[in-house]
């Protein structure tokens, strides 16, 4: 049975085709109108896998921007896969494990802790942050009049936050408690009047990333899976905002990994989700 994962983000489009034992292929893009961006999204991903409409059972679509689209595209039922869900199921097929924190950083930032219970999946929604590549794209349009994240972090490769953001070192000149001399005490706490773009950059580069490896962590911290976070969205595929998330989830004692394809959990957990539903009706 194949079936059609959509995942309509708040920045991009993602669509997968699955069966019950394999990943066909995956696409991303990115359209302002929601049933073009789906529509050209599964046209795209058929297209380049040579495989027919007539082949696919119905499309599994999650993500927020899932309500405007008709109950058929393309003549292929879809059926709405709640996001939540979604994420938790991916997110925990991508790493492999049976339980963890899954973070979908993407537009903004979802959390949900996810446990394998025999053939049950468990999810539930801890939270979040709407600090996210929104956020960076955002800031980045007020400060820099960059709104691509892309020009954003490479922009930021040339500064450096220690330029903007006060240390602990800088007011303690040492470590206090847990943390060492190098950690942020204020994000952006140093700028003075003359701050160039690249240091503004690698500020809001280190602000959103630590933003979400902090909430990440005290949510993951209070079901007890701060060793298991799993890190996925299409902000993750960015290695600096990455290392930003991973530093306040290492020093506070946590421990995440990204799985392979991380902008496509969603996607892939909406898929398997309506795999399994179907699945349980025929059984
Ligand atoms: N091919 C791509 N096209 C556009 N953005 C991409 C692409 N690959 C990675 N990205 C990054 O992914 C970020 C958005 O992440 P993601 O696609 O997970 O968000 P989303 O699912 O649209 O948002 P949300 O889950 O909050 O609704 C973009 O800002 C960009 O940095
Ligand atoms: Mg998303």
């Amino acid at each position: 049975m194949l079936i059609v994962g959509l995942d309509m983000g708040g920045t991009t489009t993602k669509a997968v085709l699955i069966s019950e034992s394999k990943i066909y292929g995956k696409t991303v893009v990115v359209a302002s109108d929601p049933l073009a961006a789906a529509a050209g999204a599964i046209g795209k991903l058929l297209s380049e896998l040579g495989i027919l409409m007539s082949e696919v059972e119905a499309i599994a679509s999650s993500g927020g921007k899932t309500k405007p689209l008709p109950p058929k595209i393309l003549g292929l039922d879809v059926v709405e896969i709640d996001e939540i869900e979604a994420v938790g199921v991916g997110g925990l097929f991508l790493s492999g494990t049976n339980e963890g924190v899954v973070v979908s950083a993407g537009t903004g930032t979802a959390i949900v802790e996810v446990r394998r219970d025999g053939n049950r999946t468990l999810v539930r929604h801890l939270g979040g942050t709407g600090v996210g590549a929104g956020t960076l794209s955002g800031l980045g349009r007020l400060l820099l009049r960059r709104t691509n994240v892309n020009s954003i972090i490479e922009l930021a490769s040339k500064g450096d936050p220690r330029n903007v953001d006060l240390t602990v070192g800088d007011i303690v000149g040492g470590p206090i408690g847990l943390l060492t001399p190098d950690v942020t005490a204020s994000n952006f706490g140093k700028v003075g009047d003359v701050v160039s773009p690249e240091d503004v950059a690698a500020g809001l580069v280190n602000m959103v990333g630590q933003v979400i490896g902090t909430v990440s962590f005290f949510a993951a911290k209070s079901v007890g899976l701060h060793d298991r976070i799993i890190l996925v969205g299409g902000l993750v595929t960015h290695e600096p905002v990455l290392r930003a998330i991973l530093k306040p989830i290492r020093l506070f004692g946590g421990k995440a990994t990204v799985p392979k394809d991380p902008q496509f959990a969603t996607a892939i957990g909406a898929a398997l989700r309506l795999l399994t539903d179907k699945s349980s009706l025929v059984g």
